[in-house]
């Protein structure tokens, strides 16, 4: 049992501060584990930290030993256990006559049923208490400096007419189920009743984040051949304007090489109201939200859909730089998304709580708006930055709506830690009682800084491993009865069976690296890539044969916990080693200089492949030969010399992609000087981009 070698219980807020000013890693001890022709991991993090008692005493999910059974009958039964769990959840309109029909690499879950996800989020609520219940709670980003922001609240029944209103919308405008459309919006509440009224038809939508350029738009459009764009005439962000609109008209001039219209499968663009800044509208084509309204009823009965059938489309970087449309289907996906939010969540009818992930990505798919809803949940949507006007702009909303759980990422962490604790102090942040984590591996010292700084030392962390591909959350820590380790994100959920495996696929030994793959079909899976199956197979399934590849590195501990170390294609091999970048950032960003970091290689004649460290420093620190040297030995100390990098260099800020990961593909190139070359669509900055190709300091 891992809470029986518990390192630090009880510690408190006090004493961890003390902790990370006078010493790195207490409790990493610093020994390669295994080499060969495996990945070799270095970081052994050994605190442990049992679900508060308090906590467990009343979480859903409260018994190991319940864990254990329910987990091991959902993995030697699981036709059983998915069965019992799809009837339990969802509300069907014609029952499923079989759980599984799996063709390797393509399932089918739940055949012979039929659904609607809108029916499941909103009319199953209609007659209990949850229909006067806030659905969604908005905040609006500020219209002025210090101003706070506007702020909408939306019951249950309230969206269910709002949804109903924009079906119909959607109807006069032509569309019909199993069409595409292209949402791409800003982060208002309409984002969700736009997303819940093309399931209540059946339309499939592909939502497309606000920050992404017209070609990306076009591209998206192009490669669904969607019938509509519902976008409005701008959105806030920081303060400014972004033009949504506009790029969307630019996007519908958009031509490919040989001069034919990338988007002519387009009809109609439907136009929210949101700036009021004039916009220019094409007669027969775009129509306004508002005036839509007018001419429909509120009665939209929900469409019977197959399990099977298309819901949405979520496109995703490949490496190739094509994106891969992501397609996720009815009954499984919801199913996903509704029971691991509402165990990983521990949800009760009174939390609100507030996934700080946009629309535009999976994130805010599963657990802004279909999993919360799903579970008659208030969710918060905020629609501007985390430091507009002020760093403090989440402590605020959490004080302000009294936030019980927040699900942000590591990047917005760190981010925090670089800003100052000052920012949350101003706050009373006593609201929360769960706090979660997704998107990167998170380095033990920002999960310290959370658990401490954000959660008073009294919130358990789920730090939640999944994928835009698997639909809902795949490795995570129960809150009531997991204990955690800063830098782990535990067990797998019920009925998921991943393993480390090497290159043969043969599973690996504790603590050894190699290459996490998930054994058995799930019912939130993604069912292929939209118009690509072969890209599918060869992506997914052809790496390790028989299991899906996830495309990450991983170890898996003697309690079964398992460690990222970073993505397969990030891999360094350093003199024969091969090491996750995860693992040499972490080290770095323990220095109380590193805000954050990156490390890639480059080719190098001696070693194979030479590190090379891109590193932020925190507001204040001087960069330099001295620094620099600094961080090589704590790397040396932390790891070993093995992973020493040969290079360091100090830079502003990160390339990251939208979602807030960094591009280690475009640092790649800048390493060893070449050309950039491929997609960078989804870099967020291109000055970050422009500075880092400049010499250096
Ligand atoms: C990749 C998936 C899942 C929604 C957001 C990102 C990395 C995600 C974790 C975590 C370590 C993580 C993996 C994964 N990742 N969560 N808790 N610990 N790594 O979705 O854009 O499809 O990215 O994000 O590398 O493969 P995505």
């Amino acid at each position: 049992m891992p809470g029986e070698k518990s390192a630090n219980p009880t510690l408190d807020a006090g004493v961890f501060a003390v902790r990370l000013e006078n010493q790195i890693y207490p409790n990493m001890e610093s020994k390669a584990i295994d080499a060969g022709p495996n990945i070799t991991s270095f970081l052994h993090e050994t605190r442990v930290f049992p679900p508060p008692a308090e906590f467990a005493a009343q979480a859903n999910v409260n018994s190991q030993e319940d864990y254990d059974r329910l987990y091991r009958q959902s993995i030697e039964q699981p036709e059983e256990f998915w069965g019992t769990q799809a009837n339990q959840e969802l509300c069907w309109e014609r029952p499923w006559d079989q759980v599984l029909d799996w063709q390797p690499p393509f399932a089918k879950w739940f055949s012979g049923g039929l659904l609607n996800v809108s029916a499941n989020c909103l009319d199953q609520h209609l007659d209990t208490p949850v229909a006067n219940k806030a659905a969604i709670i908005w905040e609006g980003e500020p219209a002025e400096n210090g101003m706070p922001g506007e702020e909408r609240i939306i019951t249950y029944r309230q969206l269910h007419r709002d949804v109903c209103r924009f079906a119909n919308v959607l109807k006069r405008n032509g569309l019909k189920k199993g069409d595409r459309v292209i949402i791409y919006l800003p982060m208002v509440p309409e984002a969700a009743i736009a997303m819940l009224a093309c399931t209540r038809i059946g339309v499939v939508h592909s939502v497309v984040f606000g920050g992404f350029s017209a070609q990306s738009v076009a591209d998206r459009i192009h490669d669904c051949q969607a019938r509509a764009v519902i976008t409005s005439d701008g959105g806030y962000r920081r303060g400014s304007i972004v033009p949504l609109k506009k790029n969307v008209n630019d996007a519908l001039n958009l031509k490919n090489a040989e001069g034919d219209l990338l988007t002519a499968s387009i009809g109609k663009v439907i136009v929210l109201r949101r700036t009021g800044e004039p916009v220019a509208m094409q007669s027969g084509r775009d129509v306004w939200w508002h005036e839509e309204l007018r001419h429909v009823g509120i009665e939209c009965p929900a469409e019977p859909m197959e399990s099977e059938a298309p819901l949405f489309i979520l496109y995703t970087s490949g490496s190739t730089g094509k994106p891969k449309g992501i397609l996720h289907t009815t009954a499984g996906y919801l199913l996903g998304a509704k029971l691991t939010t509402r165990l990983v969540f521990d949800l009760k009818p009174t939390d609100v709580y507030w996934c700080t992930a946009d629309v535009g990505w999976v994130t805010g798919h599963s657990y802004v708006v279909y999993g919360p809803l799903a579970n008659g949940t208030t969710t918060v949507i905020y629609e501007g930055a985390p430091n507009y006007p002020e760093p403090d702009r989440f402590w605020r909303i959490i004080a302000k709506y009294g936030v019980t759980i927040l699900y942000t990422a590591p990047t917005a962490i760190r981010a925090f830690m670089k800003w100052g604790e000052e920012w949350p102090r101003k706050h009373n942040l006593h609201s929360l009682r769960l706090l979660g984590t997704v998107g990167e591996p998170i380095n033990p010292e920002a999960w310290m800084w959370y658990h401490r700084v954000i959660g008073g030392g009294r919130c358990p962390i789920v730090d939640t491993w999944w994928q835009t591909e698997t639909g809902s959350i795949m490795i995570t820590p129960l809150p009531g009865i997991t204990p955690t380790k800063p830098g782990s994100g535990t067990r797998p959920f019920f009925g998921i069976l991943p393993e480390v495996v090497d290159d043969n696929g043969v599973k690996v030994a504790p603590n050894t690296g190699g290459k996490l793959v998930i054994r058995k079909p799930w019912p939130s899976m993604l069912r292929g890539l939209w118009g690509d199956p072969q890209r599918y197979q060869d992506v997914y399934w052809s790496e390790v044969r028989g299991s899906y590849f996830t495309g990450d590195g991983c170890r898996c501990d003697e309690d079964g916990y398992f460690w990222i170390v970073g993505r397969i294609d990030d891999v360094l091999n350093v003199a024969g080693h091969r090491i996750g970048t995860a693992e040499v950032e972490s080290a770095l960003v323990s220095h109380p200089s590193v805000a954050e970091a990156a490390v890639v290689g480059r080719p190098d004649d001696l070693k194979g492949q030479a590190l090379v460290a891109f590193v932020t420093v925190k507001s204040g620190i001087q960069t330099g030969q001295q620094l620099r040297n600094e961080l090589r030995n704590h790397v040396v100390k932390e790891i070993g010399a093995v992973a020493k990098p040969d290079d360091i260099r100090f830079a502003e800020a990160l390339p990251k992609t939208r979602s807030g990961k960094i591009m280690r593909r475009l640092l790649k190139q800048v390493a060893s000087g070449t050309e950039i070359k491929g997609d960078t669509t989804t870099l967020e900055d291109f000055a970050v981009l422009a500075k880092l190709t400049q010499v250096e300091e």
